[in-house]
């Protein structure tokens, strides 16, 4: 192998630095070549030598033979959007320098226990949208600077206790999108410095004691799952968690015991489950929570006047899209003393109490499409909305009949609204159309 690459640079000789293949951009001073969607078949040999970064995404490239042997210097490689099957044995054993190896968008199917020696310097492996069925154990022992490493969108189902081995400063993981029925928990025992774990939309049914074993974890999504069930145990290691997303999953409940846990936790999201209940004190023990979601739950009925009694940090909950949400306490809101914005669009609520919250301290606050009732509880609504500074979104009320579709600002700004008139004494009333309408249906 040695010999073919030197008989080659002989051949090749000085010429080399100066050739740059029709539909290449060449920049000689990185040294840097760029050979995006030209059809390319195979890896051109005649580059400059000391070339530091190569893309070759979008083209046919099939295989990887000997080709790479001549750059030496190269620290990022992009080989994305090709045909290559597959990755033998010592593809990369010249690049020393490489950093950044993108392989995404192939049609891997394999790859060998050595097809990465020689990388070990390299931080980001972007292996996603491929094929891969299983990694061999050892095959990433040859890189053990990797920070990052990206396996979306594959057919892995299981990792083997030793696949991570050695992985000591990867930061970021992503196994989206493959076919893990479990969290492969003990392969993860190696990760010792992981920040960042999507293991979104694979087909998890439940979270066990041990599944989790990262301490250093700041962000994890369990996204597009079939999670019907987390262990009390499952979340315990997770104690520097700050990001948390369940959303798209089977649970019945709020997981309360389990996420306890997670001291750390500023963002947890809880959309599109099959949810019922938020239960009082559901979300005990997170008491770093500044960001809450839980919307589009199908089966969201009922909450609790104390749900919410442990989120005194809470800044932005999103509570919308619930079809089956026609009221919330009065109370529910009051431990929220840090609220800023409130999404509340999309339910069937029917009327919101004017005492519940510090309404005009909110920055942002949606109460569009649900139902409701524009009577007299809902002056301070109106109220509000008309101020000429607001930054509340308006609301159409659904019942009385003769104010369906009617935007709530405009019947406080014309004085056009009857739900407003009998409210109290200084009420301004000016008969209008609709003022007319409904007293001669009245009559
Ligand atoms: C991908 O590889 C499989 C065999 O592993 C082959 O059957 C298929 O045709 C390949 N797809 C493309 C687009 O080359
Ligand atoms: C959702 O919950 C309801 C009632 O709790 C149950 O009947 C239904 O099977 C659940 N749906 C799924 C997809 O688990
Ligand atoms: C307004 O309508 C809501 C919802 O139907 C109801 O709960 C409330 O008591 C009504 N308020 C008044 C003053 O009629
Ligand atoms: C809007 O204006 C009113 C009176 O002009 C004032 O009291 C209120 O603080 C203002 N609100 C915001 C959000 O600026």
């Amino acid at each position: 192998m040695i010999w073919v690459r030197w008989l080659l640079l002989l051949v090749v000789g000085a010429a080399a630095s100066a050739f740059c293949p029709s539909g290449c951009t060449c920049n000689e001073d990185m040294p840097e070549v760029q050979c995006v969607g030209v059809t390319l078949n195979m890896v051109p040999m005649l580059l400059n030598p000391a070339l530091k970064n190569l893309n070759l995404a979008h083209n046919r490239l099939r295989t990887i033979n000997q080709e790479l042997l001549f750059y030496e210097n190269l620290e990022k490689l992009d080989l994305s959007h090709n045909l290559l099957s597959g990755l033998s044995h010592e593809s990369f054993v010249a690049q020393r320098e490489l950093r950044q190896l993108r392989l995404s968008h192939n049609n891997i199917s394999s790859v060998e226990k050595t097809s990465f020696i020689g990388l070990s310097k390299l931080s980001l492996l972007d292996l996603s949208s491929n094929a891969l069925r299983d990694i061999p154990p050892d095959t990433l022992s040859h890189t053990p600077s990797l920070q990052v490493l990206l396996l979306s969108h594959n057919r892995l189902h299981s990792l083997a206790v030793p696949t991570f081995r050695g992985l000591v400063n990867l930061e970021r993981l992503d196994i989206s999108e493959n076919y893990f029925r479990q969290l492969p928990g003990t392969a993860f025992t190696e990760l010792s410095e992981l920040k960042s774990l999507d293991v979104s939309r694979n087909r998890l049914v439940e979270v066990l004691e041990g599944d989790l074993p990262l301490p250093r974890l700041t962000s994890l999504s369990l996204d597009g799952n079939s999670i019907e069930n987390i262990d009390a145990a499952a979340l315990h290691y997770l104690e520097a968690l700050e990001v948390l997303s369940l959303s798209n999953n089977l649970l019945s409940t709020v997981p309360t015991s389990a996420l306890s846990a997670l001291v750390s936790v500023e963002s947890l999201s809880l959309s599109r489950n099959n949810i019922t209940e938020l239960s009082a004190g559901a979300f005990v023990g997170l008491r770093r929570l500044t960001t809450l979601e839980i919307s589009r739950c199908p089966m969201l009925s009922s909450v609790s006047a104390a749900a919410l009694v442990h989120c005194s940090k809470l800044r932005t909950l999103t509570l919308s899209h619930n079809p089956l949400l026609r009221s919330l306490p009065a109370t529910l809101f009051q431990p929220l003393a840090d609220l800023q914005a409130l999404d509340l669009r999309g339910n069937s609520l029917e009327t919101v109490e004017g005492g519940s919250a510090p309404w005009d301290a909110l920055q942002a606050l949606d109460l569009r499409d649900n139902s409701l009732v524009c009577n007299c509880s809902l002056r301070w609504l109106a109220e509000l909305l008309a101020q000429p500074n607001t930054t509340i979104l308006d609301v159409q009320c659904a019942m009385p009949d003769n104010l369906r579709g009617v935007h709530l600002s405009r019947s406080v700004a014309y004085t056009s609204c009857l739900a407003f008139r009998h409210c109290d004494e200084d009420t301004i009333s000016v008969a209008t159309e609709v003022d007319h309408d409904s007293q001669s249906r009245q009559s």
